[in-house]
């Protein structure tokens, strides 16, 4: 397959999307999305990778997100969450998330996989969505893996389960932890049957979901890369369109089904 960089910035607006992916993207019968921070960028949540702005800038994963840390130091953990279950609450969809929504109208068979936690993908619209590192807006208890529905920001820090009186913690996937039950195959079976498949807004460092593109190659998708940056997966990628998702996934839909 022939490979092809794609600039699309503000600069670049009207730059010419590759024809082949055009069609494939509007005869493709299965599509399969991974997403990463990258693509709620533009809502205003930062990513993690990012030098400068990305939280692993300012912060040790070990230390905010792995049981080891949470044992450790409880109280800090459940407020670095809160502050960032805050933060989800207070921003909005981006153009690449409701493009998305598109995509998923306009395709047979269509699944989105996510890494990010902060729900924004479902409240653009999008329905089949697999949260493979789980959901901040969450919570669930430390001891007996049940989630909690409710719970009290004002009182004891982290709260208490009301079930067996364990500690309260957000029902992400944290380092070392398993994905949720499933999570890993539906998305595995998405990456091997779809014919396109994007990468958008992710480093490609964490696996294993850094390893669906690669399964999808395998198993002859055309794979397509959205970012601003290159990552691992950049040179194996059928087609790389260089940009914000914001604006790339928007330019791509109005390609692929004009009008
Ligand atoms: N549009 C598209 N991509 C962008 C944008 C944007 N506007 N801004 C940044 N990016 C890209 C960056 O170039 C980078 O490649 O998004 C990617 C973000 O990478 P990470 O910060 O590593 O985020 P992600 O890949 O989702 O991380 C995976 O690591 O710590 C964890 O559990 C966390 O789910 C997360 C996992």
């Amino acid at each position: 397959m022939r490979k092809a960089e794609w600039m699309i910035g503000s600069r670049a607006r009207n730059m010419k999307i590759a024809d082949q992916l055009i069609e494939a993207m509007r005869h493709a019968k299965r599509v399969a999305v991974l997403t990463g921070a990258g693509v709620s960028a533009e809502s205003g949540v930062p990513t993690f990778r990012d030098a400068q702005t990305g939280f692993w800038a300012d912060f040790k994963p070990e230390d905010l997100a792995t049981p080891q840390a949470f044992r450790r130091n409880p109280k800090m953990v459940w407020e670095w969450y809160a502050y960032r279950r805050q933060m989800v609450a207070n921003v909005s969809p981006n153009p690449g998330h409701h493009a998305l929504v598109e995509v998923e109208r306009r395709v047979p068979e269509f699944m989105l996989i996510t890494q990010n936690v902060d729900g924004l993908h479902q409240r653009a619209g999008s329905k089949r969505v697999v949260e493979i590192h789980g959901n901040i807006t969450r919570v669930k208890c430390f001891d007996d893996d049940g989630v909690v529905e409710k719970w009290e920001e004002k009182g004891e820090v982290p709260p208490r389960c009301p079930r067996c009186g364990g500690m309260l913690r957000p029902d992400v996937v944290w380092f070392g932890e398993e994905l949720p039950p499933g999570a890993f195959e539906t998305s595995v079976q998405a990456a091997v049957e779809c014919d396109v498949f994007l990468s958008i807004g992710t480093s490609s460092v964490v696996y294993p979901a850094a390893a669906l593109p690669f399964e999808a190659l395998k198993a002859g998708a055309m794979v397509v890369e959205i970012n601003p940056d290159s990552t691992s997966l950049t040179a194996r990628a059928s087609y790389v369109l260089r940009g914000a998702s914001g604006e790339v996934l928007p330019a791509l839909v109005r390609a692929a089904w004009p009008g």
